[in-house]
């Protein structure tokens, strides 16, 4: 693919002068803008390997084009223009970051090969990060836990605990709140972390093949065994087995793992002798095990062996106060993933996640923003964006969640989300304004803003 340039100069013929010369002469793609602001609009929904900017301009000049590009794409490189006597400028855009200065009038030859160099070193800096990414960077992004909530600081806790002992593990927690990569942490941070991980996804794996792949099988064990094959026990040893979703397993697999569990040893199918394993369990779960004990669905004895150390992920309600730091990782690793400029969040978008009730969690908060990435024209994102306008979001909260709840509890929660909805669509009517929001209610002042600390209304979030 040819490399990709995007010159800005608010003269029409320099533009046109410019991309007819450099094109055939860099081997290279030109798009111009003839003003900053349709630059910025370019580079967020384009990905450039170079810029060529004019420092003076009308409008946002090249100065301040250079400082937001410095701060949204700060791997790209920029190359300023300035007419002879403005040095001074210059000067100034190379201590704001700018690789590189040309003074007008120039020769077309200077300027091919001084952004040839400016090219050459934007492939070496993308390079260099590709490779990052491949040494250490793509591991990196899926094991990184983020959260500072109380609620999440036990669970690192609990973690750096569980992981220096070779006891077993269950990691519960709704779904998409983090299970997987929570098991990855106990591995990475435990001594077997030179060891294999084997993950094991069970629902998806056929209940009578469940068995073979996990004790794997001898041959002539069953009709089509047709040679020996070692199970991911096996495949594990010396590492960590993450039996994920458990719940849903055969009572017939339970008590072949209590076994695993209780001797350490693995008997692949068919065979008279069995195999000695090093190999350390970490399970989860999404479902309430202890329920199904009662409904005699899950052994009680197998669980007890599971659950030596438990740790519980709580859902995201629970952490409200992580949602703008897992929003920004999240958007910051899949910009990078989809090669996309980097974006930001709106304000009302923000309010409206930390309001919203998530039922899957981050992996829903994570949909929700690759969705904003991709469909949003601008740079920063906006509700409109993910197909929310903020009336109909606040309206969502109150029809979910509610399943599966004693009365008590959805009258509690419905309690929650009713007093988000109204309240915060009072507040965003009188921008925060808790005076004329509460007389508008019809209460009190105090009454309002004591309704608002039970619930953790902060009417700052709708002040503009
Ligand atoms: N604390 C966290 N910090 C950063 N990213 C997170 C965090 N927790 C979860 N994620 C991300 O959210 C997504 C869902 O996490 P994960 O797959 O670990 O959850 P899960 O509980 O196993 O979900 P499921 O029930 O769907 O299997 C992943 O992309 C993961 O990287
Ligand atoms: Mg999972």
């Amino acid at each position: 693919m040819p490399p990709t340039l995007l010159i800005v100069d608010d003269e029409p013929d320099m533009l046109q002068l410019l991309k007819r010369s450099l094109e055939p002469d860099l081997h290279c793609e030109v798009c111009t803008a003839d003003s900053g602001e349709s630059a910025l609009h370019l580079l967020a929904n384009t990905s450039f390997d170079l810029v060529l900017a004019d420092i003076k301009m009308p409008g946002m000049d090249g100065l301040a084009l250079l400082e937001v590009i410095r701060r949204n794409h700060p791997g790209l490189t920029v190359v300023m223009m300035t007419a002879y006597g403005h040095i001074d400028l210059a000067v100034e855009a190379m201590r704001a970051g700018a690789y590189d200065f040309i003074t007008k009038p120039f020769e077309h030859d200077t300027l091919v090969l001084r952004l040839e160099k400016a090219l050459e070193r934007q492939r070496l800096i993308q390079e260099n990060q590709r490779l990052q990414r491949q040494c250490n960077g793509g591991e990196e992004s899926f094991q990184r836990m983020i959260g500072k909530s109380p609620a999440m600081q036990r669970v690192f806790e609990t973690v750096q605990m569980v992981a220096k002992n070779d006891l077993t593990v269950l990691i519960t927690g709704e779904s998409g709140t983090g299970k997987d990569l929570t098991a990855r942490a106990v591995h990475r941070l435990s001594h077997r972390q030179k060891g294999p991980f084997v993950a094991v996804n069970c629902p998806t794996v056929p209940e009578n093949i469940l068995e073979s792949e996990l004790f794997g099988y001898k041959k002539g064990a069953f009709t089509h065994a047709t040679q020996n094959r070692t199970g991911l026990f096996q495949e594990a040893h010396g590492g960590t087995i993450f039996l994920d979703e458990i719940g849903d397993i055969s009572p017939s697999i339970q008590t072949k793992l209590l076994r695993v569990l209780q001797e350490k040893e693995i008997k692949p199918l068919g065979d008279v002798h069995s195999i000695q394993v090093d190999v350390r369990i970490v399970a989860s779960t999404n479902q309430d095990l202890k329920a199904k004990i009662r409904r005699q669905e899950f052994r009680e004895d197998f669980f007890y062996r599971l659950n030596v150390l438990p740790i519980h992920l709580p859902p995201l309600r629970e952490r409200v106060q992580d949602i703008p730091l897992l929003a920004d990782h999240l958007l910051e690793k899949h910009c990078r993933e989809l090669n996309k400029p980097r974006k930001s969040i709106s304000a009302e978008l923000m309010g409206i996640f930390q309001e919203r009730y998530w039922e899957g969690n981050i992996r829903e908060l994570e949909n929700v923003i690759v969705q904003g990435i991709l469909f949003s024209p601008e740079e920063t994102i906006q509700p409109r964006d993910v197909g929310w306008h903020a009336e109909q979001a606040r309206a969502a909260i109150l029809e979910t969640g509610l399943k599966g709840l004693a009365y008590k509890a959805a009258k509690e929660k419905n309690l929650q989300h009713f007093n988000h909805a109204y309240i915060g669509h009072v507040l965003t009517q009188y921008q925060g304004n808790v005076s004329q929001a509460a007389r508008f209610c019809g209460l009190e002042r105090q009454a309002l803003q004591q309704i608002m600390r039970r619930y953790g209304i902060r009417a700052e979030k709708f002040r503009t």
